[in-house]
């Protein structure tokens, strides 16, 4: 039998916000990446063969597909990610970076209305929020710049992440209710979980201690 497959550990790594900071968290981990791994490549894989690493570099929420087919075994992804996508991988380890929160917000005149409409990015999390709450809310699914829709009147209310807190404030926007706090995770494929122990528990513990020491990254 070929074990070259079981050799390698394939990674995806989300473009975007989280993937400053993810490459350099495996970096101080010991995770040799390649140079060529950068949020401006226009590569969709690189392979570092004498590390027996492989990353997929992915749109962040496709990560947990990646992996939950098991084209890739461990992923970088936020929280929210998560959440939304609700794919049945393991959660490893919180990593503690791209620190932020989801957050209900709308103007800060807004009256509240019946069955108010919430524009968001993030369906099933604020399906299941309001749910919890007990409030009858029409969700509209964006793909981004969310809060545009209470400021055009396509929604009331939207519900999505604050980070800094520049986008709301500069769109006018108030923050009225704090959802839950979001940081990245590393994720497994259940299948190489077990297949590739070995390999997965070393990156885990060298990943869980440059956590642990909790310096900036
Ligand atoms: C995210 C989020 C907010 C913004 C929050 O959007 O959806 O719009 O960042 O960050 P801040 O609190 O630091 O301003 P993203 O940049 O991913 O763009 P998009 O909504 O257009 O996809």
């Amino acid at each position: 039998m070929d074990m070259s497959a079981f050799d390698t550990l394939t990674i995806a790594m989300p473009k975007g916000r989280i993937f400053g900071e993810a490459t350099e968290l495996l970096r101080q981990a010991g995770v040799p990446l390649p140079a060529d791994v950068s949020e401006d490549s226009r590569k969709l894989t690189v392979s570092a063969p004498e590390a027996g690493l492989s990353f997929l570099l992915v749109k962040p929420v496709d990560v947990p597909t990646y992996v939950e087919h098991g084209v890739a075994d461990l992923g970088v992804v936020g929280k929210d990610v998560l959440l939304e996508e609700a794919r049945d991988v393991y959660e490893l380890l919180d990593l503690g970076i791209s620190p932020c929160h989801m957050a209900v917000a709308g103007l800060p005149d807004w009256s509240p209305v019946l069955h108010p409409k919430v524009a968001t990015k993030y369906p099933r999390i604020a399906d299941r929020y309001f749910r919890e709450q007990g409030q009858q809310v029409e969700v509209i699914k964006l793909n981004g710049s969310v809060e545009l829709a209470p400021l055009i009147g396509l929604a009331d209310r939207i519900v999505d992440i604050v980070s800094t807190g520049r986008t709301l404030k500069e769109n006018g926007l108030t923050e009225l209710e704090h959802i839950t706090d979001i940081t990245s995770r590393l994720i497994a494929n259940r299948a190489s979980y077990r297949l590739k122990s070995g390999r997965i528990q070393d990156l885990y513990e060298k990943l869980a201690s440059v956590v642990e020491k909790g310096e900036p990254v």
